[in-house]
This record gives C-alpha cells, sequence and structure tokens, in this order.
C-alpha cells in the first residue's frame, strides 16, 4: 500500500512527465494473443488497478488515474485487472470509464475474494455496481479463496451471460502445488499468476500445463513492483535489445513475458500516462525468440 501523501508526490512526477512520452512511443499494430477456449484476440498489454487504485481519497487523486485511463483507451490497449481487494481500484475505475464513456471494447476482469457462498455472491454483485457494467469479462478467484464454493458461482453467471470467461489467480511461490492441482481439475478459461524476467518459477510447471490445458494465461507482477528497473538502474539498455524493437527497460521486461508461447497478457500497474505509452510498446514490432529469451534469463541473472 502506498501513503496518501507518495500518491501525491505521484501526481506530481505524472504533471512533469508528459513529455516523456514521444520518444518510446511503437507506431506498429499492437500484438494480440488468442484466449484458447474461445479464440476472441486481446492485446498482450494490458494495465493492473492494485496500489495505485487502491487507496484514492477524492477528487484531488483522480486526474493522473484520468489522463492514464484516456491514454489506454487511446492506445488500443483493452485489458484491465481489478480486484475488491483493492480497496477503491474497482469504484475509481467505474467512475471514469462511464465519465469517458469508454466501457465498450474494454476487457474488464476482477476478482472474488473471501470466504463463503452468500458473500462470495454479494462481493460480486458489488463488483457489478462498483465497475458500472452489466457484463464483466473475467471473474477470477483471488489466490484460490474458498475456490471449490465460488467456481459453482462463476459457472451459474456465466451460463446467465453476466460473466464472459473464469479463472483463477495466485501469485505465491506457495500456493503452486495447490494451484497445479486445480488447474488439473477444474476447466478455466483463464489463470493469473506472477512472472517475471526476474521470477521465472511459474515456466517450470505452471506454464506449460496452462498451454496443455487450453487456459489463457495473465501474468501478474511483471516488474516484480518494481524490483526489475531497481536492478538495471543506471544501467543503459544492451544494444541487442533493438534486434525485438525494445526502446526501454519497460518494454524489455514485458517482451520477455508476453514472447511465452503459453502466456497471453500481462498487465502492469500503471497510474501515468506515460508510462501507457511506453508499456504499450511492448504489445508492437518484434518479439524476441527462444534464444533472444535466454540471452535476456542470463543478462539479468549475472546482475
Ligand atoms: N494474486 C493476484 O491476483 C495478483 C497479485 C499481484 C498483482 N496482481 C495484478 O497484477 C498487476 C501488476 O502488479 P503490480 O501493479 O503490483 O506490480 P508491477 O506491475 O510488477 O509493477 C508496477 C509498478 O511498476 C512501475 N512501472 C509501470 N510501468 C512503468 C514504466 N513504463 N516505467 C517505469 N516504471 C513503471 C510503477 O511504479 P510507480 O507507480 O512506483 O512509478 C508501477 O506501480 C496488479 O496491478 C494487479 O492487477 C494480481
Amino acid at each position: 500500500m502506498i501513503s496518501r501523501r507518495e500518491f501525491v508526490m505521484t501526481g506530481a512526477a505524472y504533471a512533469g512527465a508528459q513529455t516523456l512520452s514521444p520518444a518510446l512511443a511503437q507506431t506498429s499494430p499492437l500484438i494480440r494473443k488468442a484466449i484458447p477456449s474461445s479464440g476472441e484476440m486481446i492485446p498482450v498489454i494490458g494495465l493492473g488497478t492494485a496500489r495505485r487504485y487502491e487507496d484514492v481519497k477524492g477528487e484531488a487523486d483522480m486526474p493522473p488515474l484520468r489522463e492514464t485511463l484516456k491514454a489506454f483507451k487511446a492506445s488500443g490497449l483493452t485489458v484491465i485487472d481489478s480486484s475488491p481487494s483493492y480497496g477503491t481500484a474497482e469504484a475509481v475505475v467505474g467512475e471514469i470509464l462511464e465519465e469517458q464513456k469508454s466501457r465498450p471494447g474494454l476487457f474488464l476482469a476482477t476478482k472474488v475474494s473471501i470466504m463463503g457462498r452468500e458473500a462470495g455472491i454479494n462481493q460480486i454483485e458489488q463488483s457489478f455496481k462498483k465497475l458500472r457494467t452489466d457484463k464483466i469479462d473475467l471473474l477470477a478467484v483471488h489466490n484460490l479463496r474458498d475456490i471449490d464454493v465460488h467456481l459453482k458461482t462463476l459457472r451459474d453467471m456465466k451460463q446467465q451471460g453476466r460473466i464472459r470467461y473464469i479463472g483463477a489467480t495466485t501469485s505465491f511461490d506457495n500456493q503452486y502445488a495447490d494451484f497445479e492441482a486445480m488447474m488439473r481439475r477444474e476447466t478455466l478459461d483463464f489463470i493469473q499468476v506472477d512472472y517475471a524476467l526476474d521470477n521465472r518459477n511459474a515456466g517450470e510447471r505452471i506454464l506449460p500445463l496452462a498451454k496443455d490445458r487450453g487456459m489463457a494465461v495473465m501474468v501478474n507482477l511483471p516488474f516484480g513492483r518494481g524490483r526489475l528497473f531497481s536492478a538495471v538502474q543506471g544501467k543503459p539498455l544492451p544494444a541487442w535489445a533493438a534486434e525485438f524493437d525494445c526502446k526501454s527497460w519497460a518494454q524489455f521486461f514485458l517482451k520477455f513475458i508476453v514472447s511465452h508461447p503459453a502466456i497471453t497478457c500481462t498487465m502492469p500497474g500503471m497510474a501515468r500516462p506515460d508510462y501507457v505509452t511506453d508499456n504499450a510498446g511492448a504489445a508492437q514490432g518484434r518479439l524476441p525468440d527462444a534464444a533472444a529469451r535466454l540471452k535476456m534469463e542470463q543478462f539479468i541473472d549475472t546482475l
């Protein structure tokens, strides 16, 4: 969680950052991948709403978020990930999308994250209200919480046409064994798991299993909450990053993720429009091939 003071400082940083974007912008069409259960194509980069959208106290905090979501829609990106566990995030996203009339064409993903059938249903109904929508694109069980109970609810809601896809999430290595067992047992449209250039454990079993089971994969924590930026601070981007059209470290980290054959998309946390321009660049141009991905791993492992 960030403090209000840090958030206000981010607003100030955002105001000064508007001139950063053009150099990072890419100009080619967006790369999309198919959701295996339907064939629907979605852009490989989305937006995560943990942290920066969680603790919005009032109007003073809204301008950078409005500008970010406006830039997001204008860039053609569509997937927005939220959760009832992220404080004000769902309500803030719902309010801004309504204001900007930008709900059509976006892909809204949220979660159920509470124990108990009735409590889960109530929480999901609240998500519809907060997001100001009558259809949620993806509803996932957050961190396996009461999953057997909630999957029944989600399947009913999918049947009724209120939810388009169902899934489950984790971001903890110590849940991987249970997560894998659940993936073998259940039929899901999506899983969501943590994976990053310096955090590749999900690549051992979970990602190949998702491919085998025909599940789309959304990757959370693509920058390890900013950890990767700290690791390369002060270091120039290697010249060979240009071979797969990377103009920034963010594009380098994100292209590593979305070039994995089992991964459908990732949604970096972003609350600044210049981050949208930068990160959208990871959904454009060439992606690293298997040899280049190995080189990227070796690069980060030796830092
Ligand atoms: N179990 C789960 O279901 C689960 C768990 C964790 C996360 N998630 C989802 O995954 C999303 C992503 O995770 P996250 O937001 O915690 O972490 P993250 O995406 O790994 O890192 C986000 C941070 O990276 C920085 N950043 C973003 N774009 C940048 C750019 N172009 N250049 C420089 N810095 C940039 C921003 O830092 P500053 O804002 O400080 O500048 C941002 O807050 C979440 O928002 C959430 O939707 C789901």
